[in-house]
């Protein structure tokens, strides 16, 4: 994607070829700033810490992470303790483990001589990987923003509601629910985008509405609580987020607040859709209330907000009594009974056992 007219992705190796760049999201909309991280602690602080952040893009950084360690160190020892380090630091996107998965059996059987450059390697393949799958969503999801643009009049917009960041920024390049968005864009559709905020780190309003209005995209800020209004006033068309883990079952754990998206699209009739690439499938895990990590963020993101000053500083402001505690659950499941479609790289599955079987067949062995 484009920022002011120069070509992105949000990770890159950089030209000493062996640190990596990546696009510090903390200071977007209001600053655009690229770090340089040279170690595993760096990379571990990046994804805690959400310079960057959104499912697929957390899982490329950590496979770099996995790389840097293993130049300084290729033993087993070493990529075992990486896998721990870098595990830890955000519990509920399931793209994190699995790359760290895919690191590791790609780098296990390798003599230690040629770890690091396989490491290498492997990871620019993930992160290469993430852009065409986004791309093949996109696709598949342009099909779905076509069908409903058919219904309606002559050059009406096709209404469509996102929640959190699944855009370009949590991904390698395009998003996953954005990529339909942008190739509509991009093929003259008229679409107009209702941006949630996402309390409580606003990814929507930082994040989001940055890269829609960097792409020319028509959308709205709308506060959280506005959705279902929308829906009751047949303002939504569809409503389109992304996942940071979906069960086998095609349960679908995303950003905190998904859940009463969903709730009100299913009461209001609107075709609830989910973007992912198969690398957010949790092959393993059936019920996601009861079996997916939710994570407990800190209390200061619910208490605190970021903003610019008119004078220009980016700053925080508490919004709360000093005295008042908050709780900070960053994500929540929508039950797949609530869920239209998964749009897939390898077309729209419904979220169910079966659906998702049908495009993955190779998974119902495992
Ligand atoms: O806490 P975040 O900002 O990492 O949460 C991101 C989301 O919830 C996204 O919707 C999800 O990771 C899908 S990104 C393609």
């Amino acid at each position: 994607m484009k920022v002011a007219g120069t070509h992105y992705r949000t990770i890159w190796l950089n030209e000493d070829g062996w640190s990596v760049d990546l696009i510090d999201q903390r200071w977007l909309p209001h600053d655009f700033r690229v770090e340089n991280v040279r170690t595993v602690e760096g990379i571990a602080t990046a994804i805690r810490d959400m310079w960057v952040r959104g499912a697929p893009l957390i899982g490329v950084t950590a496979a770099y992470g996995v790389a840097i360690r293993m130049r300084e160190d290729p033993s087993d020892a070493s990529l075992d303790g990486v896998w721990e380090t870098l595990h830890a630091t955000r519990p509920t996107a399931i793209n994190l483990r699995w790359a760290l998965d895919a690191m590791r059996a790609t780098l296990r059987p390798l003599p230690e001589s040629e770890r690091a450059a396989a490491a290498y390697a492997r990871a620019a393949e993930i992160a290469d990987e993430d852009v065409e799958l986004n791309r093949a969503i996109g696709r598949h999801g342009l099909a779905i923003i076509k069908e409903i643009a058919a219904r309606k009049k002559p050059g009406e917009p096709v209404n469509i509601l996102t929640h959190c960041n699944a855009g370009w920024l949590a991904t390698v390049d395009y998003g996953t629910a954005t990529a339909p968005i942008y190739l509509s864009s991009e093929e003259g559709l008229p679409v107009h985008v209702y941006v949630d905020e996402t309390r409580p780190r606003n990814q929507g309003a930082h994040l989001t509405a940055w890269e829609m209005a960097g792409h020319g995209v028509p959308h709205t800020l709308i506060v959280d609580n506005a959705g279902g209004h929308l829906m009751q006033h047949d303002m939504i068309d569809m409503v389109i987020v992304g996942t940071d883990r979906t069960t086998a079952h095609g349960d679908v754990c995303n950003k905190i607040g998904t859940y009463l998206k969903a709730l009100a699209a299913k009461d209001n009739s609107v075709p609830f859709y989910v973007a992912l690439p198969s690398p957010t499938i949790d092959w393993t895990v059936r019920d996601g209330v009861k079996e997916i990590p939710i994570e407990e963020r800190s209390e200061d993101e619910v208490s605190l907000v970021w903003g610019r000053t008119e004078s220009g500083e980016i700053t925080q402001v508490r919004i709360s009594p000093e005295m008042t505690p908050a709780a900070n659950p960053a994500f929540d499941v929508t039950p797949a009974r609530l869920v239209t479609g998964l749009i897939t790289e390898r077309g729209v599955a419904k979220a169910s056992a079966d659906g998702l079987l049908d495009l993955f067949p190779e998974k119902a062995a495992a």
